[in-house]
C-alpha cells in the first residue's frame, strides 16, 4: 500500500516520514506529489482546521487515486478567543512570519492571559472514509521572540513546562513534543497499526 502526503512542502514529508518511521516498521511507503508529477496546490477555505485538511485530501485523492492523508496546522491563542487559528500563515500578511508575529504580540500587549496551543489536524481519505486524526501543542506567547531555529510562530511560543521557545530548540526536540508529532503519533497508534 502506498499513502501520498498531499503536500508540496518536501520538509513536512520527510517530518512525515521519519515520525511513522519511528514509531512503527510499516510496509506501506510515503510517497510525495512531485513523485507523481502532481502540482495542485487547492486553496484553503475551509473555517476549521479539520475543513481545510479535508479539502486537500479529497483534492489529492482524486488526482491520483490512491489513499492520501493531508494535515493543517496553526496557533490558537486564548486571549483572543483562538485566532490567529485558520489564518496563522496569514494573520497580518499571507507567508510573513515577521509581520504575524508582531501584530501577535500587538495584539496581547496587555493581556496577562498568555496561553496558547498550536494544533494539527490530519485527514486520511481514501474514496471511501474519510478519518481524522489530531495532535496538540500547549504553552504560552512570551512578550519578545527568542531563538532562530524553526519558523511561523517558534520565536514567541514556550511550550508548556519549558523555558525555551520552540526556535531555541533543535529540530530533533521541537519534533518529540510538537502537535504534528502528536498528530502522526495519533494516526500511527490509531490506524496505522490497525491496517499494517
Ligand atoms: P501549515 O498548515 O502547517 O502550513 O501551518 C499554517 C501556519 O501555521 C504556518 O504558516 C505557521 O504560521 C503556523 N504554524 C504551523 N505549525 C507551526 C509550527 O510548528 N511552528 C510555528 N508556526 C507554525
Amino acid at each position: 500500500m502506498k499513502i501520498l502526503i498531499a503536500s508540496n512542502n518536501s520538509h513536512k514529508i520527510n517530518e512525515i516520514k521519519q515520525i511513522v518511521a519511528e514509531k512503527i516498521s510499516t510496509p506501506i511507503e510515503f510517497i510525495s506529489p512531485k513523485s507523481l508529477n502532481l502540482t495542485i496546490d487547492p486553496e484553503e477555505t475551509g473555517k476549521t482546521f479539520a475543513e481545510n485538511a479535508e479539502i486537500k485530501a479529497i483534492a489529492f485523492y482524486k488526482a491520483a487515486k490512491i489513499p492520501v492523508i493531508a494535515d493543517d496546522s496553526g496557533l490558537e491563542v486564548g486571549a483572543l478567543n483562538g485566532l490567529p487559528g485558520v489564518n496563522s500563515a496569514r494573520f497580518a500578511e499571507a507567508h510573513n512570519d515577521a509581520a504575524n508575529r508582531k501584530k501577535l504580540l500587538e495584539l496581547l500587549e496587555n493581556s496577562e492571559n498568555r496561553s496558547a496551543r498550536f494544533y494539527t489536524v490530519i485527514t486520511f481519505y481514501d474514496g471511501e472514509k474519510v478519518l481524522f486524526f489530531d495532535g496538540e501543542c500547549k504553552g504560552e506567547i512570551i512578550r519578545e521572540e527568542k531563538g532562530n531555529a524553526g519558523f511561523g510562530y517558534d520565536p514567541i511560543f514556550v511550550p508548556l513546562g519549558g523555558t525555551k521557545t520552540f526556535a531555541e530548540l533543535s529540530e530533533k526536540e521541537k519534533n518529540k513534543i510538537s502537535h504534528r508529532y502528536n498528530a502522526i503519533a495519533n494516526f500511527c497508534d490509531n490506524f496505522l497499526k490497525n491496517n499494517l
